[in-house]
């Protein structure tokens, strides 16, 4: 603690710069103490960028947050293959972490990572930024209290051009990295969040045209879930598209419908009250949100809110590894064209 406050730390520059600005802006909780870039200069240009304290360590080695014991919480917002290394390691010192989506690239790394979570009682939270976007929290808020009826359908998507978002020295651009797990995560952690169910069962089918130069098996996905409940929900997800980016989505009730995405100011509902009528429901009502995609802020204060305040995890280490393994089912599917049992136990 530094002060009275969490002492945070984030690791990797690129998308960290979100987690520096949310715990930068969050002086309540937290001060922002160390920064963490194999390329040191990306951590001065940060410091910069958001006139932070320079007093604040920079480093280029993530063992120095790990082993410095005025640390409490790191985000690590490294590559996705340094995700389990860096969490575990990090958790074993002591510290709690926030680590960004996906949380692994495989189930044995997401049970190594729920046993450590278990053995050091420390605090470990999965940023999948879906579950903090407006539109999305109003139509999970929807489904849930039956305003729609009751849900039996449920499509969302990862649509991004990955072309020219490649990442630092390529790192995308890479097989371990199956867009379905490594941005499909996005889209298959909304569906299971709002659907608010187990999954039991995967069926996919993959394909590659957009970028068909990359070293992965398949850019686009179609996959199905069968949930517990009986809810069947579809994730599209492709990197190798044209279009602009959007995670558009759809629920349907057996009282009406709601579309909406991660971008628009307004959420569109087809509902109850149409039911009943003679008419055929012909017009959404379209309802305002706020729009506030990749909302950091959020994740940091649900963090400091578990660790002071004894708050519920809502994001912790099994939610994150049932994303994975919703993912990982419908990765294999797609090989073998045959169904796959999805894992929720961790
Ligand atoms: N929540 C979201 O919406 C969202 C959006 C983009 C990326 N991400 C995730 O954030 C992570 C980083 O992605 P990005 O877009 O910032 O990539 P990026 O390539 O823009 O940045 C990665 C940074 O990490 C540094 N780095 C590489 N290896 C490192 C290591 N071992 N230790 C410390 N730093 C290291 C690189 O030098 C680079 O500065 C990925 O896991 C990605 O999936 C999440």
């Amino acid at each position: 603690m530094r002060n009275n406050k969490l002492a945070a730390a984030v690791i990797g520059m690129g998308e960290g710069f979100r987690h520096i600005k949310a715990f930068k802006e969050n002086t309540t909780n937290y001060s922002l103490e160390a920064l963490c870039d194999i390329d040191p200069e990306r951590c001065k240009k940060r410091l910069e960028e958001y006139q932070l304290n320079p007093s604040i360590r920079i480093c280029s080695d993530y063992m120095e947050i790990a082993s410095d014991p005025e640390i409490d919480v790191v985000s690590v917002t490294s590559p996705d293959y340094f995700h389990t290394e860096q969490s575990i390691v990090l958790l074993e010192s002591g510290k709690h972490v926030l680590c960004e989506k996906p949380m692994t690239l495989d189930l044995d790394e997401a049970s190594a990572i729920a046993d450590c979570v278990r053995k050091t009682g420390k605090v470990f939270m999965i940023a999948h930024p879906t579950r903090y976007t407006p539109a999305f929290i109003l139509a999970k808020k929807m489904i849930a209290r039956g305003d729609i009826g009751e849900l039996f359908m449920a499509e969302t998507e990862y649509a991004h051009n990955y072309r020219h978002v490649e990442g630092a020295n390529n790192w995308r651009k890479d097989k371990r990295r199956d867009p379905m797990l490594g941005g499909g995560c996005h889209a298959v952690d909304f569906l299971r969040w709002a659907v608010d169910d187990l999954i039991d069962e995967a069926f996919a089918y993959g394909t590659k045209k957009g970028l068909a130069d990359w070293p992965i098996d398949f850019d686009s996905y179609f996959s199905l879930y069968k949930f517990k409940n009986g809810v069947i929900g579809k994730v599209m997800c492709s990197i190798g598209l044209s279009r602009p980016y959007t995670m558009r989505s759809v629920f349907y009730g057996t009282k009406g419908t709601i579309i909406c995405d991660n971008l628009s100011g307004t959420l569109q509902l087809s509902s109850v009250p149409f039911y009943d009528s003679p008419e055929d429901v012909t017009e959404f009502i379209s309802i305002p949100v706020a729009v506030n995609n990749h909302n950091v802020e959020s994740q940091v204060q649900l963090m400091s809110d578990i660790i002071l305040r004894g708050a519920v995890n809502t994001a912790d280490v099994v939610e994150g590894a049932r994303t994975v393994a919703a993912c990982a089912a419908a990765i294999e599917s797609a090989h073998t064209g045959k169904p796959v049992k999805v894992r929720n136990e961790f």
